[in-house]
């Protein structure tokens, strides 16, 4: 049985995986991404982000978020959108000297226009994606320094009024084991742009991390209680556990199993965790060995499209 038909049957809203542009033309990677009851949901991997729908300022292209879009519209899969303000994968120009006012005036736009796009066709929607420093800081990125914590507030009332239907997230990495600057430093934030208006429903945990050392159920359990006084709705968003070392031994494999095995149990036995997306499934595909050389099959399918040792623990235990 798929996995998105378990984690509904379990009362998860959905299991997702981001898709990306390159993988769409490879048919044996797409009958499986295309697949409604292995993945209710899906996410452009990159194809929504500031450097490709807006590289040059009031020019919008929307060809690679709509080829992944498309898909969710044939298959009737949920599409989870991601990301309106992010300090990487942001082009040259939003990164100039701008005034507070030029500066909203921008967000304002390229979040006007790029959920204008996508309108009715997110669930969700990674609003702000990394604003936060390990050591528990604001992150100090181009809409910081121009506008500081208004930046946060802004771009969720925007993408509020935009698109009412989507729900919006806080999405970052580093959040999922209790507890840490990082995690402190989130909660302080979130309690900030609340108090300022900003409309924030859920907290998205990326849930990168790596074989061995990952966090435990009790440690991500511990941290959407946190997260869960605060928001309506929690999600590991985008989840993949890299060997550092390769090639992998059987061992390895088994180990990777059950460090997934804690992100699902940690989600299933979190009233407010609505969903878990796994940061594409195919090892093929995966971003793990280009950020980092010499780690990777951080995936659920292997690069035959075998279904390995975490995939078969996850399906037993949804
Ligand atoms: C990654 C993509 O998967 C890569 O293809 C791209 O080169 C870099 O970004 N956190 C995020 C995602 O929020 O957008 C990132 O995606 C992975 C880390």
């Amino acid at each position: 049985c798929q996995l998105d038909k378990l984690a509904k049957a379990a009362g998860l809203q959905y299991f997702g995986t981001a898709v990306d542009n390159p993988a769409l033309n490879n048919q044996g990677y797409m009958k499986i991404a295309r697949d409604a009851s292995e993945f209710g949901s899906i996410t452009p991997a990159n194809g929504q982000k500031w450097s490709n729908t807006e590289s040059s300022q009031g020019r919008f292209s929307y060809g690679s978020g709509d080829a992944i879009a498309n898909i969710a519209k044939q298959t009737g899969q949920q599409l989870r959108c991601h990301t309106l303000v992010w300090y990487n994968q942001l082009p040259g120009w939003v990164s100039s000297v701008y005034s507070r006012d030029q500066m909203q005036r921008i967000i304002t736009s390229h979040i006007q226009n790029v959920a204008g796009h996508y309108k009715g066709q997110c669930t969700h929607w990674d609003v702000v994606n990394e604003a936060m420093e390990d050591d528990g800081k604001y992150r100090q990125n181009p809409m910081y320094r121009a506008m500081g914590i208004d930046y946060i507030t802004h771009s969720f009332k925007t993408a509020a009024a935009t698109d009412p239907n989507a729900r919006l997230y806080y999405n970052d990495f580093n959040i999922e084991r209790c507890c840490n600057a990082k995690i402190n430093g989130t909660l302080a934030m979130l309690k900030a742009v609340k108090a300022a208006g900003a409309p924030i429903h859920g907290v998205g945990m990326q849930g990168h991390s790596r074989v061995g050392k990952s966090p435990s159920k009790r440690e991500m359990k511990e941290t959407m209680a946190l997260f869960s006084e605060l928001v309506d709705e929690v999600a590991f968003t985008e989840v993949d556990i890299r060997h550092t070392k390769l090639p992998t031994s059987a061992a390895d494999r088994e180990q990777q199993a059950i460090d997934f095995l804690e992100v699902v149990g940690a989600c299933l036995e979190t009233k407010k965790c609505v969903g878990i997306t796994v940061w594409d499934f195919a090892d093929q595909y995966s971003w793990i060995p280009g950020q980092y050389p010499g780690e990777g099959e951080a995936c659920l399918w292997d690069k035959n499209y075998n279904k390995k040792p975490a995939y078969t623990s996850i399906a037993s235990l949804l």
